[in-house]
């Protein structure tokens, strides 16, 4: 038993070690491309938020749901919360828009508040706005059958 700890052990050290050699240089690039140290890098383009459109499927039951809609512009700082404006429970019917979920008036202690739990003020720490990028990575996750008709 002894020995095979040490063993591996000393698997797991040389492991850490040669993990950086695994990927060739030229296949790791930093976000600034490819370009030199002393080259100034290509400005970025910036994308546009993706049309306004109908609420978005979700993926798992407990994600929080995508913004179907732009944010240009919605600030949200100690003073107000432009989300809010649609998506409280005295704006939402006037806005048409889906009132927040009551899990929002719970702060990490299950205790529930009369306002939005501070915990939950910032909206967009959960729920993502939608732009016209390409995904960096292939994804090929399936939902699962109980939310998802294939
Ligand atoms: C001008 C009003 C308005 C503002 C401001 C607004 N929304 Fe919305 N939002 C809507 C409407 C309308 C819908 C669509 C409701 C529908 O069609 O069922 C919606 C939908 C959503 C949904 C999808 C809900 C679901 O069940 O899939 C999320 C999430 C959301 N908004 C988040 C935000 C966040 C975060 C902000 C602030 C950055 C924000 N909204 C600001 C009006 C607004
Ligand atoms: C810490 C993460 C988090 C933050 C911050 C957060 N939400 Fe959510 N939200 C969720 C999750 C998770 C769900 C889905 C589960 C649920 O209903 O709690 C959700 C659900 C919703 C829904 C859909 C409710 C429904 O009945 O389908 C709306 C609308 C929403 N949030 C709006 C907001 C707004 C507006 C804010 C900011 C004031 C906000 N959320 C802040 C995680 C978050």
């Amino acid at each position: 038993m002894k020995r095979f700890l040490i063993l591996s052990c000393v698997f797991f050290v040389s492991g850490m070690f040669s993990l950086p050699t695994v990927a060739a240089d030229d296949e790791i690039q930093s976000l600034r491309g490819a370009a030199g140290i002393e080259d100034e890098s290509a400005a970025p383009v910036i994308k546009h938020w993706a049309p306004d459109q109908e609420p978005i499927e979700r993926d798992y039951v407990q994600q929080p749901p995508l913004v179907p809609h732009s944010v240009e512009g919605y600030k949200i700082n100690r003073k107000s919360n432009k989300c809010l404006t649609c998506h409280s429970w005295t704006r939402y019917k006037e806005a048409g828009a889906t009132k927040i979920s009551q899990t929002h008036f719970a702060d990490r202690d299950e205790n529930v508040l009369a306002n939005i739990a501070p915990r939950r003020y910032f909206c967009d720490q959960c729920h993502v706005p939608q732009r016209d990028a390409k995904p960096r990575v292939k994804n090929t996750f399936e939902p699962v059958p109980a939310i998802h008709q294939p």
